[in-house]
């Protein structure tokens, strides 16, 4: 088969796409930053911050996500914590908030981002992952309970501390994981009673959601129109604002569930700056994390340079170039899978209830008959990279609720070059349709 011939489409890496990576807006920010003396002198943002971050970019991050969430009370500065983003913010939680002989087990809805497996397993959790399936409105709440249950019924033995218990942080018992928001890699959106009833189970079993809010901002109508149509507001209620005022607020000072965001994948991953929200004793128990506490917080420069694009810039970049982008690349991609793929029994997700869609990702799940390893095989020999299902699979789980996606592939859709999406799909479509009338199939593209 020529491969050689064909040009690379890689749907494989969730990347943001270079050409969207905005750099001269980044470049005339950190020029201000430099130049300015208010408030902090030009040499502080070269300096170690305080604990918790740059406090110009929390003020300013704590304004934006409360015009974009809208929760019911204004969301303040003392609820969050600027990080090196969302994987090195997760290892700091981990390390402030469980504690191997605690905390039991990490739950984490699958299929789930694979990255975070090495996370949890660096943090003494290796062998403790599990899986808990994932169906249109999201996390499988009566399968979780049931574990939990479990869990809480069995004798525990009692084992050797590892960590010093220290006043301003908790372990949890457990830890859920999940990506509730054009998840990674389903693409799905959590329901709003989903989100409800699992604060409800987090507080019942002393378990805190970490909930990694990364893609929230890139969204867009499920079905495309002739003018793009801008949503300013998000299209669904993060853990941390629903733990603020659900059945009263918080059952403590830590509270039940934190959000990770990132800079990542609106303004480069470069940047390696996040922030964290969660009760105000949550997110400062997390600034005093030790490796955050030896100088002070991370990406001190980064903050100050996000900080001024978040006044100017940012908002804007947001809704006039990265969301009608992705966009148009999201309906180009629908469009063909419905043209090439879905009459040959590929499935997508249905759009959500909400009529929104957005993130990076569409999820194929590929009929019985044909076997996804040879899908990505062949379409490796034609420059097409996917992602199988067993990418995504809780690791060390041998529990079957792992194997509904197992005949799946991701697509991610904002890497690869736009003009390359359709012919991607129709590489695609050609190996589906071969392989579904012929276990040795030749393919004539
Ligand atoms: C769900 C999820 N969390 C975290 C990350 C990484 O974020 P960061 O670059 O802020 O570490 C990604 C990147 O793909 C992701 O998809």
């Amino acid at each position: 088969m020529g491969s050689i011939t064909l040009t690379e489409i890689n749907f494989r890496l969730g990347w943001p796409n270079p050409g969207l990576l905005p750099v001269d807006l980044i470049k005339e920010a950190s020029q201000i930053a430099l130049s300015q003396s208010e408030n902090f002198t030009r040499e502080s943002l070269l300096q170690y911050g305080p604990d918790d971050g740059y406090v110009l970019l929390r003020e300013k991050i704590a304004g934006w996500l409360t015009s974009f969430y809208a929760p019911e009370r204004a969301i303040t500065q003392e609820r969050l914590c600027i990080t090196g983003g969302a994987s090195q913010n997760l290892s700091c939680v981990l390390q402030s908030f469980t504690e191997p002989s605690v905390t039991q087990f990490i739950w984490m809805v699958a299929p789930t981002y694979f990255c975070a497996c090495r996370v949890f397993d660096d943090a003494g959790f290796a062998g403790r992952l599990r899986a808990v399936p994932e169906d249109d409105e999201g996390i499988d709440i009566g399968y979780l309970a049931e574990q939990l249950e479990r869990c809480a019924s069995q004798e525990q033995i009692p084992k050797d501390s590892m960590k010093t218990f220290r006043t301003w942080s908790k372990f949890y018992r457990h830890v859920i994981y999940t990506v509730p928001t054009f998840a990674n890699p389903s693409g799905r959106i959590m329901s709003l009673a989903r989100r409800e009833a699992l604060v409800r189970l987090a507080r019942k079993h002393d378990a805190l959601i970490v909930s990694d809010d990364v893609y929230d901002m890139l969204q867009w109508d499920c079905h495309a129109s002739k003018e793009f149509k801008l949503r300013k507001t998000a299209c669904q209620s993060r853990f941390v604002d629903i733990d603020a005022h659900l059945d009263g607020g918080p059952i403590d000072d830590f509270g039940n569930s934190m959000s990770n965001g990132t800079f990542s994948k609106i303004m480069g991953p470069g940047l390696r700056t996040g922030w964290a929200e969660g009760t105000p004793k949550f997110a400062w128990g997390l600034s005093q994390t030790g490796s955050t506490r030896s100088g002070g917080c991370a990406s001190q420069f980064g903050a100050a340079i996000l900080a001024q694009l978040i006044d100017t810039s940012l908002p804007s970049y947001l809704h006039t170039v990265l969301q009608p982008t992705y966009a148009r690349r999201y309906y180009k991609l629908i469009s063909a899978i419905k043209e090439y793929l879905l009459p040959l029994g590929v499935a997508v997700s249905p759009p959500d209830k909400s009529g929104m869609a957005g993130g990076y990702y569409v999820w194929l799940q590929l009929p019985d008959h044909v076997k996804v390893q040879q899908v990505v095989q062949l379409a490796s020999e034609q420059n097409l990279l996917l992602h199988p299902g067993s990418m995504f699979l809780v690791e060390a789980d041998l529990s079957k609720c792992q194997q509904s996606f197992l005949n799946g592939v991701r697509v991610c859709f904002v890497w690869a070059d736009e003009d390359l999406l359709i012919e991607g799909v129709e590489r695609l479509a050609v190996i589906v349709r071969a392989l579904s009338v012929d276990t040795i199939p030749t393919l004539a593209l």
